[in-house]
Formats: C-alpha cells, sequence, structure tokens
C-alpha cells in the first residue's frame, strides 16, 4: 500500500514555500488551449499517485467519522454557519460555500456523491475555534490545505499567462483580496448505471480538475466551446496520466469568464458512468470574488 503522508503546519509552509520559488509550468498557450482545445492538461510534479491515494483514504475515514460521531457532525455544521454569518465571507464565497454534503443526511437532489467543500478561511476558523473538529479529522484538513495552496499556485501562474489576451483580468480575480478565491471540493461518487453528472458547465473562473481514482475513464469533455454538443463530449487526451513522478490535471473555463464577457468559453463536460464502487475526485474552482452566479444556468440544454 502507498504510504500515507502527513503534512503538519510548519512542513506544509515549508513546502509551498519551496514550491512558490519556482515556475510552475509553461503556459504560454493557455489562452489558445482553452480557445482550441477547451481544456489545457497540467503536468502537476507537486502531487504524486500516493498523494492522492493518501487523501481519498483520508476522505473516507471523514465520511466515517461524520456517520458514527454526532458531536464532530454537530461542530463541523456549527463551523459552516459561523463562516456564512461573516459578510466578507459570505459576498466572497456566495456562489460555493464550505459544506459537507451527504444524501443521505441533506434533501438534496444530487444522491449519488458525497462531498465537502474546503475553504482556506473556513480551515482557519476550525483552527481557531473548533479544534476538535481539526483533530478528530487527522489529516484530513491539512492535506486539503496542501492541495489548495498548490491550487493557488498553479491559478496565480494561469492567469498571469491570461493577461495579455484578457486584460484586467488579474485585478478581477484578487479583487480586494490577496489570496486568490478558491474553493477545493473533493467528491465521492457511489456506482450507478446511469450518468453521474448530466453535461454542465462550471459556474467558477476557472477549474482545475485534479485527479480520480479511475484512470480517467470517466471524464469527458467537448473540446468545441463555440458549439458544444453531448455528441462531442469525449476522454480528453492526456500526455501525463502514465507518468510516474508527475499526475495529469487538466485546466478548463467556467461561466463567470464568459459573464465577464471575456472571449474564453466554459468547457461542457460531464463524469459518465462507474464501473468501481466508488470514484473520488479532488477539483479546485477559481472564483470570482462577490459575483453573483444563483442566476446562472450550469445544465446544458442542447438546442
Ligand atoms: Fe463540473
Amino acid at each position: 500500500m502507498p504510504k500515507v503522508f502527513c503534512f503538519n503546519d510548519k512542513f506544509m509552509v515549508f513546502i509551498v514555500t519551496l514550491l512558490i520559488t519556482f515556475n510552475v509550468f509553461p503556459c504560454d498557450k493557455t489562452y489558445e488551449n482553452l480557445q482550441q482545445m477547451g481544456f489545457l492538461e497540467i503536468e502537476n510534479v507537486d502531487l504524486l499517485r500516493r498523494d492522492y491515494t493518501g487523501l481519498y483514504r483520508e476522505y473516507d475515514n471523514f465520511i466515517d467519522l461524520i456517520d458514527t460521531d454526532k458531536e464532530f457532525f454537530s461542530a463541523l455544521s456549527r463551523s459552516e454557519k459561523e463562516f456564512v454569518i461573516d459578510v466578507d465571507n459570505c459576498v466572497r464565497y456566495c456562489a460555493a460555500p464550505p459544506s459537507y454534503r451527504n444524501p443521505n443526511l441533506h434533501s438534496k437532489k444530487i444522491n449519488n456523491r458525497i462531498y465537502f467543500q474546503y475553504i482556506k478561511e473556513h480551515y482557519d476558523l476550525i483552527k481557531q475555534d473548533y479544534p476538535d473538529v481539526l483533530q478528530k479529522s487527522g489529516c484530513f484538513l491539512n492535506h486539503l490545505t496542501l492541495v489548495d495552496q498548490i491550487s493557488k499556485k498553479y491559478f496565480a501562474t494561469i492567469i498571469a499567462s491570461l493577461e495579455s489576451r484578457c486584460p484586467g483580468i488579474t485585478k478581477i480575480f484578487y479583487g480586494n483580496n490577496k489570496e486568490l478565491t478558491v474553493v477545493t471540493k473533493i467528491v465521492r461518487y457511489q456506482k450507478t448505471q446511469d450518468w453521474h453528472e448530466k453535461p454542465h458547465f462550471d459556474k467558477s473562473g476557472l477549474t482545475i480538475i485534479w485527479d480520480n481514482d479511475d484512470n480517467h475513464q470517466s471524464l469527458m469533455l467537448c473540446k468545441d466551446t463555440k458549439n458544444p454538443t453531448r455528441a462531442g463530449l469525449e476522454l480528453p487526451t492526456r500526455l501525463f496520466a502514465e507518468s510516474i513522478n508527475s499526475t495529469s490535471a487538466l485546466l478548463i473555463g467556467g461561466l463567470c469568464l464568459k459573464a465577464l464577457s471575456y472571449d474564453i468559453k466554459p468547457t461542457l463536460h460531464y463524469v459518465g458512468p462507474i464501473k468501481n464502487e466508488y470514484r473520488h475526485s479532488v477539483i479546485s474552482f477559481l472564483l470570482v470574488p462577490g459575483i453573483d452566479t444563483s442566476a446562472m444556468q450550469t445544465e446544458f440544454i442542447e438546442s
């Protein structure tokens, strides 16, 4: 079994500082790739297969903990409510507040996946006001903190490369904040014969789909962002799927860029039927702070 990595705070700060010292990846063609292919494959040298394997196992334990420890779940839920009561947080993360959602616990129409949305500022609140939640979560929340930090580094490089073609985009994504506004979501899908997700667009500005544990056999997208169709949905070609020293991540566009009139169309995508009992995935969404996305139509309706 691969080693499960546990990142304490000091080690994490050291790693992130080290990573920020270096450029992430050359992405001069980011704009062209998003325009012409609907995605950009990123060679992720910061998170390897063993890291994701550890993260998914920690998430399974987190779900078990919630199912068995009512006090823990109650405290986690209180922390979520406390986070959104803050007006600044509410405005900034209005599109995707921190939340744990299990269809067995919530009457949501989404019934085949359990997800947790990580937000750094929510993590800070947990750390300060709910130490028991942090302690009982083991390495899980710290591990997501690392993924979130890495996502901010990658997003920063990406938007810098888009600035010449999309003037003002850096300012829009940062707003008045020192850090980018990112939600990192981890999902556990459960087996079904039906499609797990309908073809849809993300509400984000940009999305990095980091990983899944089904050998990239379920996530499909449509390269034609100008005229997306269901028939055009296909597995994206990946160069780094088999790499030992890196993993393959995908950058796609979301609805916010279109709403801001930038010429990067959102990418139609979906997750198809899963053969295994579970499918785990981790994704980071770069939000535009303060933008109201409530009226955005994410579901794809073919004309
Ligand atoms: Fe999506």
